[in-house]
């Protein structure tokens, strides 16, 4: 293990796909936060084994099997650990210290995926300039797009019927096998049959720009307006965007980076020579595309139709960005006239009116946000309290300590109420910021307590940073859990990048241990039932330690912290069993 440094291998797993991994053996299916299926270390009926791709570790709450990457390698597939280390190394690319091909099965099935892709890509391609297909090329014309966009982008067409793909190639079990993992065919009981029919075709490509998917639009009104790959070992909707391999030069040198809504705005903006657009696959944006927009650019203009449906997505991106956004950034949000897009806008006004709407109309994340506050929070003195109070929400969401406390004081001034995080902070002692959240769901108490006080710190690690002083004896010495809670302690608190990702992190310290997966794993942790959580641990501690000293001064505090902890317990739970009967 030695030979790898660690950051190495944090970086490995991070950027490893474990669901990908995990989902060639298991079927998975998205059960709340994580994915579950069948365990595939023993035998089951009904699924017991859980994957979070957000922490990238699995566990089967079965037989107790877990971890990450590596330890599904090595246990799964019999992989010694270096070997495990350099499968995943080689098959997402990323060059190690003396590598050599460990499993060159694999890494030649991968390439020959990819090859496939391209080769379709070329087939569609090929098809759309086909003298029987003029109605393709009429509708891009049509839609304005010229011969040089089609071209650089690799513009398609897939013909009627349901063998055009099969008939473009030899019709062997593998060929046919590997066309459906590509997401090309689709297999049914009368055999395999293409998934793209009569719709034109957008190449979509990874970082290193790779075709792993395509996007297929209807050529009239009908349903549905486009179509795209399914999830394959190549394409993952959540994690790709249109047009970034593409732009990626062009943003750089532009110093411009603007998010739309479909494949035809970054075409649009690409014929009238604004190169810079990207656009996630048809989903509301996700904080993996999100990451991958502020690495590449500092201010990207998010742009959004000014109907109520463009407000609520911008909104959502609001909400998405405010775990990742950092006071570096200053992403800017547009909103374009009532049932405009990018698209029709440019046909409409061409280029100079579009790009003085991205330079003068575009408004900073934060107005944005006071805007949709308001929006949401409505008028009075009432609203002004709701605005501060949903504000007061969302902020605790902002890791960035700085770019929170700023915007904290614009809140205050604009709703004129002082936000609670900021009043407790001031008022009473560390030990006692407990602030009631708006309620979700909250289960009654529960048994294992411990356990689900773990997962509600390692699946969001930002609680720690909001813990009372003396929880970091919530544990006693010989505790089994106390090593882990502790060190994740020091690495929070020696936490430089607010990124670092607590879970993998204890997972590499402590691969043996199989509580750290089970914990990422549990179901969901809300925001509430870990406040109630934390009450119950820090009045579990109290207690505790109440028995065990003498001195009657420390006695009295002790009582008196304990009294105001219970009541303001009783007071949440009132809270939350009172929102949740209405
Ligand atoms: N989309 C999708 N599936 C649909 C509809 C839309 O995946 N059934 C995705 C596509 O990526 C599309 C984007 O959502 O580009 C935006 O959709 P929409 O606004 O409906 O279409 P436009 O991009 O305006 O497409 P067009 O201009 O071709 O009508
Ligand atoms: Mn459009």
């Amino acid at each position: 293990m030695a030979q790898f440094s660690s950051t190495f291998l944090d970086e490995l797993i991070a950027r490893s796909d474990l669901a990908e991994l995990i989902s060639r053996h298991v079927d998975l299916k998205q059960s709340g936060a994580n994915l579950v299926g069948l365990c595939p270390f023993h035998n089951e009926k009904s699924p017991s084994f859980s994957v979070s791709v957000d922490k990238q570790m699995y566990y089967c709450f079965g037989c107790g099997k877990g971890g990450n990457a590596f330890r599904f390698l090595m246990e799964h597939d019999g992989y010694p650990f270096p070997e495990a280390v350099e499968f995943l190394a080689q098959k997402i690319g990323m060059p190690i210290p003396d590598s050599k091909p460990v499993n060159p099965r694999e890494a030649a099935r991968k390439k020959h995926g990819l090859a496939l892709l391209d080769k379709v890509t070329g087939i569609f391609s090929r098809c759309l300039h086909a003298e029987e297909n003029k109605k393709a090329l009429n509708y891009f014309a049509q839609r304005k797009l010229s011969p040089a966009i089609i071209q650089k982008y690799q513009l398609g067409y897939a013909p009627a019927g349901y063998g055009f793909m099969k008939r473009c190639f030899a019709e062997d079990h593998n060929t046919l096998k590997s066309l459906e993992a590509i997401g090309v065919l689709i297999k049914n009981e009368r055999g395999y049959a293409d998934r793209f029919r009569e719709r034109v075709i957008f190449p979509i490509r990874d970082k290193q720009g790779r075709v792993v998917g395509f996007g297929g639009r209807i050529l009239d009104d009908g349903e549905p307006k486009y179509l795209n790959s399914p999830e394959t070992e190549f394409y993952h909707k959540s994690h790709l965007l249109y047009g970034y391999s593409e732009h990626r030069e062009s943003v750089r040198k532009h110093k411009m980076l603007v998010v739309v809504e479909g494949y035809m705005d970054v075409l649009a903006m690409a014929s009238y020579d604004l190169d810079y657009a990207v656009a996630p696959l048809g989903t509301a944006i996700t904080e993996s595309q999100l990451r991958m927009i502020l690495r590449l650019h500092d201010a990207p203009i998010f742009c959004f139709d000014g109907d109520n449906a463009g407000r609520k997505a911008a909104w959502r991106s609001i909400e998405r960005m405010l775990p990742i956004i950092k006071s570096e950034y200053s992403p800017q949000f547009l909103y374009l006239p009532d049932g405009e897009d990018p698209d029709t806008l440019l046909q409409k006004e061409g280029q100079k009116a579009f790009e003085n709407r991205l330079k003068n109309d575009a408004r900073p994340m934060l107005e944005t946000w006071i805007q949709g506050l308001k929006n949401i929070a409505g008028d009075g003195v009432e609203g002004r309290a709701r605005m501060a109070k949903k504000a007061d929400q969302m902020l605790s969401q902002v890791s960035d300590d700085y770019l929170r406390q700023a915007w904290q004081g614009e809140i205050e001034k604009v709703s004129e109420v002082k936000l609670s995080m900021q009043k407790q902070a001031q008022d009473l002692p560390k030990s006692r910021q407990y602030i009631a959240r708006k309620p979700a769901q909250y289960l009654t108490v529960n048994p294992m307590k411990h356990d689900h006080f773990m997962a509600g710190l390692l699946q969001k690690p930002m609680r720690f940073q909001s813990l009372p002083e003396d929880a970091f004896d919530f544990f006693i010495d010989t505790h089994p859990i106390h090593p882990i809670y502790t060190r994740a302690f020091s690495l929070v608190g020696d936490n430089k990048s607010t990124e670092l990702d607590i879970a993998a992190q204890l997972m590499r310290e402590f691969p043996d241990n199989q509580h750290i997966a089970r914990w990422v794993n549990l179901p969901t942790v809300e925001d509430d039932e870990f406040q109630l959580l934390l009450m119950d641990m820090h009045i579990t501690y109290l207690n505790d330690l109440l028995g065990r000293s003498d001195g009657l001064a420390v006695k009295i505090q002790m009582n008196e912290e304990l009294k105001t902890l219970r009541t303001q317990q009783k007071q949440l739970k009132k809270y939350l069993s009172d929102k949740e009967s209405l």
